[in-house]
């Protein structure tokens, strides 16, 4: 119950992310005055900043249910038919990782999308016939880590694109102390702006950082978690001075110690550490990019002077 009362349910609760959240008060409070759903979202960026939990709270927020399935679970036309035609006017069907959608189920859901009908075609050979049925008006809300993965005709059939971006170090402080508080644990303010600068400006990484050094605080018999045991838990967790992980390390290091800094393409760098390449684009290389630690080129990819000196090397050209 304490993990599912973690996520804010309304806008207001609901901390950082203050441009999307603007546009999306506006929208909802427009759509409530003419009584109408809300036009299709697509929420975009790395994982763990809050794309679910802000579909939810859009739902809430419309006074509407929220019902909740992934790309990959639809495998065919007729799940989704099946899910679309329970829906209730004004619902909002959120669908994570819409990027993975079967093509044959998104040439269904586009029907749907602009006009609430869905074509299905019934049988085969030549006594297959098609039918139209009729939907309930509703929202669709895509999550998908890059907005450049869906399809053109996907993408053009959302109304209102929010791309989250990462935390900055005082809205993650404000989650940490929210949820220690949750928690009904207190934490010392040096303590809970350490676990956010820490936390590669991810709320899904503050919160899981901050139940380990919890768990090390409690067993230490603190009253507060203090900043020396937060320092403790994440030397322990490998969790460098500016938030860095074993992984990045491991990415990091390979690029430098295999390929002299790059430039090494992808696939090559996943192959070398044993990681998909496809998490490492979604997952480690958004926020290695964004602190300047990497670049792409079109060679491939390079390991910055800056991240160099991080490890205390002098690179190519630092
Ligand atoms: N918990 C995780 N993300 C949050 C956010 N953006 N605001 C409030 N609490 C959160």
């Amino acid at each position: 119950a304490v993990e599912l009362s973690l996520r804010p349910t309304s806008l207001n609760q609901y901390i950082g992310q203050q441009k999307v959240k603007e546009n999306l008060s506006i929208f909802i409070k427009a759509a409530r005055m003419r009584e109408e759903p809300l036009d299709h979202v697509l929420l975009y960026g790395p994982p763990g900043l809050g794309k679910t939990t802000l579909a939810a709270i859009i739902a809430n927020e419309m006074g509407v249910q929220f019902r909740s399935t992934s790309g990959p679970a639809i495998e065919r036309a007729g799940d989704l038919a099946a899910i679309l035609s329970s829906l209730e006017p004004g619902d909002v069907l959120f669908i994570d990782e819409v990027h993975r959608l079967p093509r044959s189920v998104e040439e269904v859901l586009y029907p749907a999308m602009e006009d609430f009908f869905l074509d299905i075609v019934i049988g085969t050979g030549p006594s297959a016939r098609s039918v139209r049925i009729d939907l309930p008006p509703f929202t669709l809300v895509g999550a998908t880590t890059r907005a450049g993965l869906l399809s053109a005709p996907l993408r053009d059939r959302f109304g209102v694109l929010s791309r989250l971006e990462y935390y900055e170090p005082k809205d993650l402080c404000s989650i940490v102390e929210r949820t220690a508080e949750i928690f009904e644990t207190s934490i010392s303010p040096d303590a809970a702006a350490e676990v956010a600068r820490r936390s590669r400006g991810t709320p899904r990484i503050a919160n899981r950082l901050l139940k380990r050094i919890r768990d090390i605080s409690q067993v230490k018999g603190e009253e507060e978690i203090s900043l020396g045991t937060t320092e403790q838990a994440l030397k322990m967790l490998q969790v460098d001075d500016v938030g860095l992980d074993h992984v990045d390390h491991k990415l990091l290091k390979g690029i430098i110690d295999g390929f002299k800094g790059g430039p090494v393409g992808l696939d090559t760098i996943a192959a070398t550490i044993g990681e998909e390449s496809q998490t490492i684009e979604d997952v480690y290389e958004p926020f290695l990019l964004q602190i300047g630690f990497i670049q792409r080129t079109p060679r491939g990819r390079i390991v910055t002077p800056k991240a160099y000196q991080h490890f205390g090397i002098i690179g190519n050209d630092a």
